[in-house]
């Protein structure tokens, strides 16, 4: 595995491998990697000939207040967890060069980004797409990686890659849970151990839903306030949104039709550590996989 902490030489090698006509598999990150991130390089390697993975803490991403300076990073300790994973290139680029001081382009998907999480971070989404865009440019992968844990990220990168034709085919890839529920994520670093035990108020209210939904119950508001008495009932918790959208507009659904994929995504606080969670239904790849250990 190489390691490319320059814009030129990642690009160099981008237009190798798109001369010699081989297909890259593109797996974007913010490093402090997890089995959530191994499982997107698994199916990068099963589906491309190159394995390029990113890590980059992207700045603009962050919100004034959120946790930018304290976001874990080891470069060192992820380097080598993926250097027996098949990767090909590991990219590491410099905030200065990603951001040169004359930086002003920005990437806007409209009004899906003002949805969910974007109402409590305005502007965090702009920051994804953004740097999303410049990555695709720079590496040009066939393939692209990306999991479910962030639905609403998923939704507006396939909206981005289809309005602006990005030559690139989205991949999602199922949340990955600890055996006892709590979807992996680089911020679960962040909880204490009590706060460890009451972050699986997030799961048990989504297995909640699962199961309201098993027994028939179709009325959108009946399951959230369900699942938000769940939460509530852990005192370190406390509710940023619980939502039923469609998964696609991410529009409200006041009715769950068996025929139209479902989205039912969370954000809640566990004291200071804002955490984000979803499941799906009515999808029947995602929910399959996504079922497979806990629900
Ligand atoms: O999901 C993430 O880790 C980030 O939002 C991404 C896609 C790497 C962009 O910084």
């Amino acid at each position: 595995m190489e390691i490319i902490n320059r814009i030129p030489r990642m690009r160099s090698v981008t237009e190798k491998l798109r001369r010699d006509k081989r297909k890259v598999g593109f797996v974007p990150t913010m490093g402090a990697l997890h089995d959530g991130h191994l499982s997107l390089i698994r199916r990068a390697r099963a589906m491309s000939d190159i394995v390029v993975v990113s890590i980059f803490v992207n700045p603009i991403q962050f919100g004034r207040g959120e946790d930018f300076d304290a976001y874990p990073r080891d470069l060192a300790r992820d380097a080598e967890l993926i250097s027996t994973r098949g990767v090909d290139y590991l990219f590491a680029p410099n905030i200065d060069e990603v951001y040169p001081e004359d930086f002003s382009t920005y990437v806007l998907v409209e009004e899906l980004g003002e949805k969910l999480c974007g109402v409590s971070r305005p502007g965090h989404f702009r920051g994804v797409t953004t740097v999303v865009m410049k990555l695709f440019n720079i590496i040009k992968p066939q393939f692209s990686f990306f999991g479910q844990k962030d639905a609403q990220q998923v939704t507006m990168i396939k909206r981005m890659v289809h309005d602006l034709c990005v030559d690139t085919e989205v991949v999602i890839c199922p949340i990955i849970r600890e055996s006892d529920g709590l979807a992996m994520s680089s911020r679960n670093a962040y909880l204490n151990a009590e706060e460890r035990k009451a972050a699986l108020v997030l799961s048990r209210a989504h297995k909640q839903a699962k199961a309201l939904y098993a027994d028939g119950e179709k009325e959108a508001t009946k399951i959230i306030t369900a699942m938000r008495q769940i939460i509530e009932n852990e005192p370190m918790a406390r509710i940023d949104y619980v939502a039923i959208v469609d998964n696609q507009t991410l529009e409200p659904i006041s009715i769950i039709e068996e025929t139209k994929p479902v989205l039912i995504p969370l954000a809640v606080y566990v004291n200071r550590v804002r955490l984000i969670d979803n499941i799906t239904l009515n999808t029947p790849i995602l929910d399959d996989e996504n079922e497979s250990s806990f629900f």
